[in-house]
């Protein structure tokens, strides 16, 4: 059974925190508190001047705040281990523990939670997949299908809704694409794959864990059988380039390895960027003269995006558990004690950024900012991330420049306490 393993990829029973002692405790703050959903900035605005570094009662971690404090914590990467990134937040129930019990469900941690040597030795393939050639041979895959679904939306007159329209497809199929996986299978993947985050950093109820449940021994057992139809005939997508590390290499790069770094990217690298270019929309749609600007001048789009990362970052928080007693920001943490990192602070840190809640799309060190994380793990995907919305932004400008939102509407955003992005957002332009 995967989760009684010390290297699963998702830890099921979780060994509960150690606590600080010595430091402020804040019994009230929440990132499911439905304010901070909407907007955390505020609060950890407030937060991070105040307090830099409290321990949160009801989520049972140590919140870590300001560029400062993140960095020295991502940066030693053997005292904070990222080895808890991708356990569930709350207790998992006996149904769905029974669902991820079942004999073959075993993958395993490859990349964001593996450790020393293992990490570095797995990220050198991956790190290869990601390569200058596959990127040159998708970039016209994703010009295509961002065209396709523009047509489509352009087609069927406005308003629309952006987010199931557009931005989910997208990185959606350009993850898979990459991957390899054909292309009938997009809707079942989509769906076995897209409530994920909700498992892992949300507070789903017993019913939706059990389904997820259900939908995760699916999806690995379709990564299986996929990994093993390649292994008997490969084709130029990047699990045939892992199975043919693999076979030249075996002890480096096993067989199972491989099926978990193909179960771990169709997550990573998809409702992140439907989060990233849906809060690019959001946040220039509103600012005309920003959007304008990028109209006139595509050159414009490349820093725009960098301040979209930096003022409103698609993953505003991540984290590591202290593998031994340390000491940070003049707080003594125990081993053992959980610790959530907020991205978000740190990209919105005063000392770093001037003014930094104004969205400012000329600002020079922008890309200074941590969306994409730092040190042994930085992001993958950064690169790829980067050339899906410097597409979809491209093909919106050119392509529907009177592009607006509908006024009035509410913004929600998915329960959880990583990952942030409208779940809807509706949009209307001058049909010609
Ligand atoms: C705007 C979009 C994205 C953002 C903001 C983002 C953010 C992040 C962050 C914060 C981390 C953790 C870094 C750390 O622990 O220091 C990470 C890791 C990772 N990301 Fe992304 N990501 C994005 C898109 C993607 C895409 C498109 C892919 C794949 C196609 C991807 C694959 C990965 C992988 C494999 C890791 C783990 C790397 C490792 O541990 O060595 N990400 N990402």
């Amino acid at each position: 059974m995967s989760h009684k393993k010390s290297d699963a990829y998702h830890k099921i029973s979780i060994p509960p925190s150690a606590q600080p002692t010595g430091c402020p405790v804040d019994s009230a703050f929440s990132p499911f508190d439905p304010d901070y959903l909407n907007n955390p900035y505020p609060q950890l605005e407030q937060l991070s001047a105040e307090r830099p570094i409290f321990f949160a009662e009801q989520l049972g971690y140590l919140v870590v705040t300001g560029m400062d404090n993140v960095m020295e914590v991502l940066k030693n990467h053997e005292v904070f281990s990222s080895e808890n990134v991708q356990d569930p937040v709350f207790p998992v129930c006996e149904r769905a523990k029974a669902i991820l019990s079942a004999d073959d469900y075993n993958p395993q941690a490859v990349m964001s939670n593996s450790q020393q040597p293992e990490h570095t030795r797995i990220r050198k393939y991956t790190r290869d997949g990601f390569n200058a050639r596959r990127m040159k041979l998708l970039e016209p895959y994703i010009r295509e299908t961002t065209d396709r679904l523009l047509t489509q939306i352009l087609d069927q007159g406005g308003p629309a809704e952006f987010i199931s329209s557009f931005t989910h497809p997208l990185p959606g199929q350009v993850i898979f694409r990459f991957i390899g996986f054909p292309e009938a299978d997009d809707e079942k993947l989509i769906y076995w794959t897209s409530n994920r985050l909700i498992f892992t950093w949300g507070k789903p109820t017993d019913e939706e864990q059990v389904e997820i449940a259900e939908n995760m021994l699916r999806y690995w057992r379709y990564c299986r059988d996929f990994v093993a139809s390649r292994n008997l005939q490969p084709a130029d997508d990047l699990a045939s380039e892992l199975l043919a590390a693999h076979k030249e290499n075996p002890q480096e790069l096993t067989y199972r390895e491989v099926e978990s770094i193909i179960y771990g990217l169709s997550f990573a690298g998809h409702e992140i960027v439907s989060n990233f270019i849906g809060l690019t929309l959001q946040n220039v749609l509103p600012r005309r003269d920003r959007w304008e600007a990028c109209c006139n001048d595509l050159s414009l789009i490349p820093g725009m995006l960098e301040e979209v990362l930096r003022f409103d970052s698609p993953q505003i928080s991540w984290r590591r558990v202290a593998t031994q007693d340390t000491r940070l920001g003049g707080v003594d943490i125990p081993k053992g004690t959980r610790i959530f990192i907020s991205l978000g602070s740190a990209n919105r840190d005063p000392a770093l950024f001037s003014a930094p809640a104004e969205f400012n799309i000329d600002r020079v060190n922008a890309s200074k900012h941590i969306a994409f994380g730092y040190g042994i793990h930085f992001c993958l995907g950064a690169r790829l991330a980067r050339l899906e919305a410097q597409i979809a932004i491209e093909a919106l400008v050119t392509r529907v420049p009177s592009l607006r939102l509908v006024d009035n509407q509410d913004f929600s955003f998915a329960p959880n306490i990583t990952f942030r992005g409208p779940l809807k957002l509706y949009a209307k332009w001058d049909e010609t």
